[in-house]
């Protein structure tokens, strides 16, 4: 089949988030003006540069994380593991402003040491960032779009320890989520290695990574 999204798709539901997938799911901590935490998940969400690390999320319509994020400068990437998968679905929920999702979820909030906006304690990994730049989306003919895109240069890094091991993290062990088409997610659970013809003799831990 081939359609021109404008037109429609004549299918029962979109296909175009199972077609991009899987996706990273960046669950994301901010607060507002008056410290108020808040805690939602966005697939629509990567990384996006390596060297200074930075990422990015986008928010279909000003949803509290994106308006934290521009109104602070500062949010919070924590890692979906599959034991967090409850929490983090509970944290899409359509909670008023004063509803903090870590209560609602049942988490427990970690402070952060460069922004104020908490993390999630039980993250295997939490990614403190700090707004380089944010920006309206717009169509191909101009015309502005209820989406926001925001990127984020990240400052400070935590990793439970438990998670590293011979020196990596372990991705595997985390059982990171992603998020796929309709109401579907994978969790990572085996990985496996190739090596680029640009290798060598082998993995080098240590080499620069593009
Ligand atoms: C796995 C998952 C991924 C989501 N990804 C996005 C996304 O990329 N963009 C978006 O606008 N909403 C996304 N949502 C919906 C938001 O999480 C939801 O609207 C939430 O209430 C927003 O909370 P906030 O207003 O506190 O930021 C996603 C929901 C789930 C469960």
């Amino acid at each position: 089949m081939f359609y021109e999204p404008r037109n429609g798709h004549g299918l029962p539901h979109d296909p175009f988030k199972a077609i991009i997938a899987p996706r990273p799911i960046g669950w994301i901590s901010t607060v507002d003006g008056a410290g108020k935490t808040n805690l939602a998940p966005y697939s629509f969400f990567n990384a996006v540069h390596s060297n200074p690390p930075m990422l990015m999320f986008t928010s279909e319509s000003m949803k509290h994380s994106a308006a934290n994020a521009i109104a602070t400068g500062e949010f919070v990437f924590n890692l979906v593991s599959r034991d967090l998968f409850d929490a983090m679905n509970i944290s899409s929920g359509d909670f008023p402003a004063e509803v903090s999702e870590f209560e609602a979820a049942g988490l427990t909030a970690a402070p952060c040491r460069m922004v104020k906006a908490p993390r999630v304690a039980s993250s295997p990994a939490s990614l403190e960032c700090k707004v380089v730049s944010h920006a309206q989306l717009q169509d191909v003919n101009g015309k502005a779009l209820q989406g926001w895109i925001i990127i984020g240069q990240v400052v400070g890094v935590h990793i439970q320890d438990s998670y590293i091991r011979d020196g990596r993290f372990d991705t595997a062990l985390a059982q990171s989520v992603a998020r796929c088409g309709y109401r579907d997610y994978s969790a990572v659970t085996e990985l496996f290695e190739a090596l680029r013809p640009t290798d060598g003799g082998g993995y080098v831990a240590g080499q620069k990574d593009v």
